[in-house]
Protein backbone atom coordinates (compact mmCIF):
# COMPACT_ATOMS: atom_id res chain seq x y z
CA UNK A 1 0.00 0.00 0.00
CA UNK A 2 1.34 3.83 -0.70
CA UNK A 3 2.36 5.35 2.29
CA UNK A 4 0.79 9.35 2.73
CA UNK A 5 3.48 11.18 4.83
CA UNK A 6 1.97 14.06 7.23
CA UNK A 7 3.52 16.85 9.22
CA UNK A 8 1.64 18.03 12.61
CA UNK A 9 2.22 22.01 13.18
CA UNK A 10 1.11 22.25 16.28
CA UNK A 11 0.43 20.04 19.46
CA UNK A 12 -2.00 21.65 21.78
CA UNK A 13 -5.45 20.85 22.19
CA UNK A 14 -6.71 19.68 18.82
CA UNK A 15 -2.85 18.71 17.49
CA UNK A 16 -2.70 16.37 20.68
CA UNK A 17 -6.46 14.98 20.09
CA UNK A 18 -5.19 14.79 16.25
CA UNK A 19 -1.73 12.83 16.99
CA UNK A 20 -3.48 10.53 19.76
CA UNK A 21 -6.31 9.15 17.40
CA UNK A 22 -4.02 8.42 14.38
CA UNK A 23 -2.12 6.45 16.76
CA UNK A 24 -4.99 4.94 18.23
CA UNK A 25 -7.24 4.08 15.18
CA UNK A 26 -4.61 3.65 12.55
CA UNK A 27 -5.59 0.44 11.10
CA UNK A 28 -9.28 1.60 10.91
CA UNK A 29 -8.03 4.94 9.37
CA UNK A 30 -6.02 3.58 7.03
CA UNK A 31 -8.23 1.07 5.68
CA UNK A 32 -10.50 3.81 5.31
CA UNK A 33 -8.11 6.24 3.33
CA UNK A 34 -6.80 2.86 1.08
CA UNK A 35 -3.42 3.61 1.82
CA UNK A 36 -0.98 4.01 5.24
CA UNK A 37 -1.15 7.47 6.78
CA UNK A 38 2.17 7.75 8.55
CA UNK A 39 2.91 11.18 10.60
CA UNK A 40 5.80 11.68 9.58
CA UNK A 41 7.26 14.63 11.43
CA UNK A 42 5.34 17.15 14.51
CA UNK A 43 6.52 20.67 14.86
CA UNK A 44 5.42 22.01 18.45
CA UNK A 45 7.46 24.72 20.03
CA UNK A 46 6.92 22.69 23.09
CA UNK A 47 5.87 19.01 24.22
CA UNK A 48 2.29 18.08 25.39
CA UNK A 49 1.96 15.45 28.52
CA UNK A 50 -1.20 14.43 26.25
CA UNK A 51 0.79 13.47 23.70
CA UNK A 52 3.96 10.63 23.73
CA UNK A 53 5.42 11.75 20.39
CA UNK A 54 8.68 9.91 22.01
CA UNK A 55 9.00 8.11 18.78
CA UNK A 56 8.11 10.55 16.44
CA UNK A 57 10.27 13.56 14.52
CA UNK A 58 9.57 16.12 16.41
CA UNK A 59 11.18 19.82 15.52
CA UNK A 60 10.62 22.75 17.60
CA UNK A 61 10.79 24.59 13.99
CA UNK A 62 7.41 24.42 12.42
CA UNK A 63 8.55 25.75 9.03
CA UNK A 64 10.89 23.00 9.08
CA UNK A 65 7.71 20.39 8.83
CA UNK A 66 6.37 22.41 5.26
CA UNK A 67 9.86 22.85 4.12
CA UNK A 68 10.46 18.88 4.41
CA UNK A 69 10.43 17.28 1.18
CA UNK A 70 9.08 13.65 2.40
CA UNK A 71 5.50 15.44 3.99
CA UNK A 72 2.68 15.17 1.25
CA UNK A 73 0.32 16.64 3.45
CA UNK A 74 0.71 19.66 6.64
CA UNK A 75 -1.86 19.84 9.29
CA UNK A 76 -2.13 23.23 10.87
CA UNK A 77 -3.11 23.53 14.54
CA UNK A 78 -1.01 26.14 16.06
CA UNK A 79 -4.33 28.94 15.47
CA UNK A 80 -4.04 32.38 15.25
CA UNK A 81 -3.44 34.23 11.83
CA UNK A 82 -0.50 35.56 11.70
CA UNK A 83 1.90 32.86 12.05
CA UNK A 84 -0.65 30.19 10.66
CA UNK A 85 -1.24 31.77 7.45
CA UNK A 86 2.67 31.98 6.79
CA UNK A 87 3.10 28.60 7.14
CA UNK A 88 -0.13 27.88 5.14
CA UNK A 89 0.81 29.63 2.46
CA UNK A 90 4.35 28.14 2.58
CA UNK A 91 3.02 24.56 2.63
CA UNK A 92 1.22 25.60 -0.70
CA UNK A 93 4.55 27.29 -2.24
CA UNK A 94 5.89 24.15 -1.08
CA UNK A 95 3.03 22.08 -3.38
CA UNK A 96 1.62 20.26 -0.19
CA UNK A 97 -1.71 19.43 0.43
CA UNK A 98 -2.74 21.33 3.64
CA UNK A 99 -5.62 20.90 6.59
CA UNK A 100 -6.31 23.42 9.08
CA UNK A 101 -8.61 23.54 11.94
CA UNK A 102 -8.52 27.23 11.77
CA UNK A 103 -11.85 28.78 11.56
CA UNK A 104 -10.13 32.79 12.17
CA UNK A 105 -7.50 31.84 9.24
CA UNK A 106 -9.80 30.40 6.99
CA UNK A 107 -12.95 33.45 7.70
CA UNK A 108 -10.32 36.18 7.20
CA UNK A 109 -8.03 35.23 4.53
CA UNK A 110 -9.51 31.76 2.95
CA UNK A 111 -10.26 33.69 -0.51
CA UNK A 112 -6.41 34.62 -0.71
CA UNK A 113 -5.77 31.12 0.81
CA UNK A 114 -8.07 29.38 -2.11
CA UNK A 115 -6.62 31.31 -5.13
CA UNK A 116 -3.18 30.16 -3.82
CA UNK A 117 -4.34 26.72 -3.69
CA UNK A 118 -5.75 26.49 -6.98
CA UNK A 119 -3.00 28.40 -8.56
CA UNK A 120 -0.60 25.69 -7.23
CA UNK A 121 -3.06 22.58 -7.67
CA UNK A 122 -3.41 21.80 -4.26
CA UNK A 123 -6.15 21.75 -1.48
CA UNK A 124 -6.73 22.85 1.53
CA UNK A 125 -9.72 21.34 4.04
CA UNK A 126 -11.24 22.77 6.71
CA UNK A 127 -13.76 20.48 8.10
CA UNK A 128 -12.62 21.24 11.74
CA UNK A 129 -12.93 24.84 11.13
CA UNK A 130 -16.61 24.61 11.69
CA UNK A 131 -18.56 22.98 15.00
CA UNK A 132 -15.58 20.46 16.11
CA UNK A 133 -16.98 17.08 15.49
CA UNK A 134 -19.81 17.11 13.37
CA UNK A 135 -19.20 16.76 9.57
CA UNK A 136 -20.93 20.24 8.55
CA UNK A 137 -18.67 20.81 5.59
CA UNK A 138 -18.89 17.75 4.40
CA UNK A 139 -23.02 17.99 4.46
CA UNK A 140 -22.90 21.32 2.72
CA UNK A 141 -20.44 20.43 0.39
CA UNK A 142 -21.39 17.02 -0.71
CA UNK A 143 -24.92 15.66 1.45
CA UNK A 144 -26.80 18.81 0.17
CA UNK A 145 -25.23 19.46 -2.93
CA UNK A 146 -28.63 18.65 -4.62
CA UNK A 147 -30.25 21.90 -2.91
CA UNK A 148 -30.61 25.24 -3.20
CA UNK A 149 -29.98 26.41 0.61
CA UNK A 150 -32.54 28.24 1.75
CA UNK A 151 -31.13 29.65 5.25
CA UNK A 152 -28.92 28.01 7.90
CA UNK A 153 -29.09 28.45 11.74
CA UNK A 154 -26.93 27.24 14.35
CA UNK A 155 -25.33 27.08 17.67
CA UNK A 156 -21.77 27.09 16.67
CA UNK A 157 -19.51 28.05 19.45
CA UNK A 158 -19.48 25.31 22.21
CA UNK A 159 -17.92 27.54 24.93
CA UNK A 160 -20.46 29.88 24.76
CA UNK A 161 -23.29 27.53 24.49
CA UNK A 162 -21.30 25.82 27.72
CA UNK A 163 -21.45 28.59 29.69
CA UNK A 164 -25.02 29.39 29.13
CA UNK A 165 -26.35 26.32 30.07
CA UNK A 166 -24.47 25.88 33.27
CA UNK A 167 -25.99 29.33 33.87
CA UNK A 168 -29.31 28.27 33.70
CA UNK A 169 -28.99 24.73 35.02
CA UNK A 170 -26.46 25.40 38.27
CA UNK A 171 -26.99 29.15 38.92
CA UNK A 172 -23.27 29.72 37.92
CA UNK A 173 -21.35 32.40 37.19
CA UNK A 174 -20.45 33.48 33.86
CA UNK A 175 -16.69 34.03 34.86
CA UNK A 176 -16.93 30.60 36.94
CA UNK A 177 -17.96 28.50 33.57
CA UNK A 178 -15.67 30.19 31.47
CA UNK A 179 -12.85 29.31 33.70
CA UNK A 180 -13.70 26.22 33.34
CA UNK A 181 -14.13 25.61 29.27
CA UNK A 182 -10.61 27.22 28.97
CA UNK A 183 -9.35 24.47 31.55
CA UNK A 184 -11.21 21.55 29.36
CA UNK A 185 -9.99 23.43 26.07
CA UNK A 186 -12.52 24.44 24.92
CA UNK A 187 -12.38 28.10 24.94
CA UNK A 188 -10.31 29.92 22.28
CA UNK A 189 -6.67 31.00 23.33
CA UNK A 190 -8.27 34.15 23.50
CA UNK A 191 -11.90 33.84 25.01
CA UNK A 192 -13.39 36.80 24.09
CA UNK A 193 -13.89 35.79 20.74
CA UNK A 194 -15.97 32.91 22.14
CA UNK A 195 -17.76 35.83 24.32
CA UNK A 196 -18.24 38.34 22.05
CA UNK A 197 -19.68 36.29 18.94
CA UNK A 198 -16.51 36.60 16.71
CA UNK A 199 -15.49 33.04 16.78
CA UNK A 200 -19.32 31.98 15.95
CA UNK A 201 -19.08 34.87 13.06
CA UNK A 202 -15.95 33.27 11.53
CA UNK A 203 -17.66 30.10 11.58
CA UNK A 204 -21.04 31.64 9.94
CA UNK A 205 -18.88 33.04 6.50
CA UNK A 206 -17.20 29.44 6.30
CA UNK A 207 -21.02 28.07 6.12
CA UNK A 208 -22.43 30.99 4.06
CA UNK A 209 -19.84 30.54 1.58
CA UNK A 210 -19.95 26.97 1.13
CA UNK A 211 -24.38 26.79 1.43
CA UNK A 212 -24.65 29.73 -0.98
CA UNK A 213 -21.56 29.85 -3.30
CA UNK A 214 -20.43 33.33 -2.07
CA UNK A 215 -16.90 34.85 -0.95
CA UNK A 216 -16.28 34.81 2.44
CA UNK A 217 -16.86 38.40 3.87
CA UNK A 218 -16.03 38.18 7.61
CA UNK A 219 -16.63 42.12 7.54
CA UNK A 220 -20.11 42.19 6.65
CA UNK A 221 -21.30 39.85 9.43
CA UNK A 222 -23.85 41.33 12.22
CA UNK A 223 -21.75 40.05 15.63
CA UNK A 224 -23.07 40.30 19.25
CA UNK A 225 -21.71 37.62 21.85
CA UNK A 226 -23.34 36.40 25.19
CA UNK A 227 -21.11 38.81 26.88
CA UNK A 228 -23.73 40.93 28.36
CA UNK A 229 -26.55 38.47 28.94
CA UNK A 230 -27.61 38.89 32.64
CA UNK A 231 -28.12 35.56 35.34
CA UNK A 232 -31.56 37.46 35.37
CA UNK A 233 -32.02 37.29 31.60
CA UNK A 234 -31.54 33.54 31.63
CA UNK A 235 -33.93 32.97 34.76
CA UNK A 236 -36.83 34.85 33.01
CA UNK A 237 -36.27 33.38 29.68
CA UNK A 238 -36.80 29.85 31.49
CA UNK A 239 -39.65 31.31 33.66
CA UNK A 240 -41.36 32.15 30.35
CA UNK A 241 -40.92 28.67 28.88
CA UNK A 242 -37.59 29.76 26.26
CA UNK A 243 -34.16 29.03 26.59
CA UNK A 244 -31.36 31.51 25.39
CA UNK A 245 -29.09 30.36 22.76
CA UNK A 246 -26.64 31.90 21.08
CA UNK A 247 -27.06 31.60 17.07
CA UNK A 248 -25.71 32.13 13.96
CA UNK A 249 -27.72 32.91 10.97
CA UNK A 250 -27.59 32.75 6.82
CA UNK A 251 -30.40 33.73 4.73
CA UNK A 252 -31.17 34.08 1.55
CA UNK A 253 -32.31 36.96 0.48
CA UNK A 254 -33.35 37.98 -3.16
CA UNK A 255 -32.08 40.80 -2.03
CA UNK A 256 -28.84 39.19 -1.12
CA UNK A 257 -27.44 36.85 1.71
CA UNK A 258 -28.18 38.14 5.57
CA UNK A 259 -25.40 36.96 8.60
CA UNK A 260 -26.15 37.59 12.06
CA UNK A 261 -24.64 35.83 14.87
CA UNK A 262 -26.54 37.22 18.69
CA UNK A 263 -28.43 35.86 21.36
CA UNK A 264 -31.68 34.50 20.54
CA UNK A 265 -34.84 33.53 22.51
CA UNK A 266 -35.97 30.00 21.24
CA UNK A 267 -39.13 27.90 22.72
CA UNK A 268 -37.93 25.53 25.06
CA UNK A 269 -39.89 22.46 23.22
CA UNK A 270 -37.99 22.98 19.99
CA UNK A 271 -35.20 20.50 19.14
CA UNK A 272 -32.13 23.02 18.42
CA UNK A 273 -33.67 25.01 22.42
CA UNK A 274 -32.20 21.56 24.27
CA UNK A 275 -29.00 21.68 22.43
CA UNK A 276 -26.86 21.81 26.02
CA UNK A 277 -23.46 22.11 27.14
CA UNK A 278 -20.51 22.32 24.61
CA UNK A 279 -22.62 20.97 22.21
CA UNK A 280 -23.37 22.62 18.66
CA UNK A 281 -26.49 22.05 16.07
CA UNK A 282 -26.81 23.17 12.77
CA UNK A 283 -30.29 23.65 10.75
CA UNK A 284 -29.97 23.69 7.09
CA UNK A 285 -33.27 24.28 5.06
CA UNK A 286 -32.64 23.16 1.74
CA UNK A 287 -35.29 23.40 -1.60
CA UNK A 288 -35.29 19.73 -2.04
CA UNK A 289 -34.49 17.97 1.32
CA UNK A 290 -36.35 20.54 3.45
CA UNK A 291 -35.34 21.03 7.27
CA UNK A 292 -32.46 19.09 8.29
CA UNK A 293 -30.54 18.90 11.35
CA UNK A 294 -27.25 18.33 12.80
CA UNK A 295 -26.11 17.61 16.17
CA UNK A 296 -22.74 17.04 17.84
CA UNK A 297 -19.72 18.29 20.16
CA UNK A 298 -18.38 21.61 19.20
CA UNK A 299 -15.00 21.59 20.51
CA UNK A 300 -12.75 19.43 22.43
CA UNK A 301 -9.78 17.85 21.83
CA UNK A 302 -10.80 14.43 20.29
CA UNK A 303 -14.07 15.69 18.44
CA UNK A 304 -12.06 18.02 16.58
CA UNK A 305 -9.38 15.46 15.48
CA UNK A 306 -11.88 13.53 14.33
CA UNK A 307 -13.10 16.12 11.76
CA UNK A 308 -9.24 17.09 11.26
CA UNK A 309 -8.67 13.29 10.44
CA UNK A 310 -11.63 13.38 8.33
CA UNK A 311 -9.77 15.90 6.36
CA UNK A 312 -6.32 13.97 6.05
CA UNK A 313 -8.45 10.57 5.13
CA UNK A 314 -10.05 12.15 2.36
CA UNK A 315 -7.08 13.79 0.84
CA UNK A 316 -5.16 10.52 1.41
CA UNK A 317 -7.43 8.43 -0.31
CA UNK A 318 -7.14 11.17 -3.50
CA UNK A 319 -3.24 10.89 -3.37
CA UNK A 320 -3.03 7.35 -3.34
CA UNK A 321 -5.77 7.13 -6.45
CA UNK A 322 -4.84 7.54 -10.05
CA UNK A 323 -3.32 11.03 -10.21
CA UNK A 324 -6.25 11.31 -13.30
CA UNK A 325 -9.29 11.21 -11.07
CA UNK A 326 -7.90 13.84 -8.63
CA UNK A 327 -10.39 16.30 -7.55
CA UNK A 328 -8.97 18.79 -5.74
CA UNK A 329 -10.19 20.26 -2.08
CA UNK A 330 -11.13 23.82 -2.02
CA UNK A 331 -13.05 26.34 -0.76
CA UNK A 332 -16.15 26.76 -2.99
CA UNK A 333 -17.61 29.58 -4.53
CA UNK A 334 -19.60 29.35 -7.11
CA UNK A 335 -19.37 31.93 -9.79
CA UNK A 336 -22.80 32.21 -10.66
CA UNK A 337 -23.31 33.38 -7.22
CA UNK A 338 -20.92 35.64 -6.60
CA UNK A 339 -22.78 38.56 -7.79
CA UNK A 340 -24.62 37.87 -4.05
CA UNK A 341 -24.85 41.24 -2.12
CA UNK A 342 -24.63 41.02 1.63
CA UNK A 343 -27.76 42.72 2.98
CA UNK A 344 -27.48 46.09 4.59
CA UNK A 345 -27.44 46.09 8.80
N1 LIG B 1 -13.76 27.95 21.03
C1 LIG B 1 -14.47 27.17 20.08
C2 LIG B 1 -15.85 26.83 20.64
C3 LIG B 1 -13.69 25.94 19.77
O1 LIG B 1 -16.00 26.92 21.86
O2 LIG B 1 -16.74 26.51 19.89
C4 LIG B 1 -14.24 25.12 18.64
O3 LIG B 1 -14.26 25.82 17.44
Amino acid sequence: MKTVKIGICGLGTVGSGTFNVITRNQAEINARAGCNIEITQVGARRDNPNADTSTTNVTRDIFEVVNNPEIDIVVELIGGTTLAKELILKAIENGKHVVTANKALIAEFGNEIFAQANAKGVSVAYEAAVAGGIPIIRTLREGLSANKIQWLAGIINGTGNFILTEMRDKGRTFEDVLAEAQALGYAEADPTFDVEGIDAAHKLVILASLAFGMPLQFDKVYCEGIADVSPEDVTYATELGYRIKHLGIARHHESGIELRVHPTFIPERRLIANVDGVDNAILVKGDAVGSTMYYGPGAGSEPTASSVIADVVDLARMLSADPENRVPYLGFVAKSLQEHAIMPM
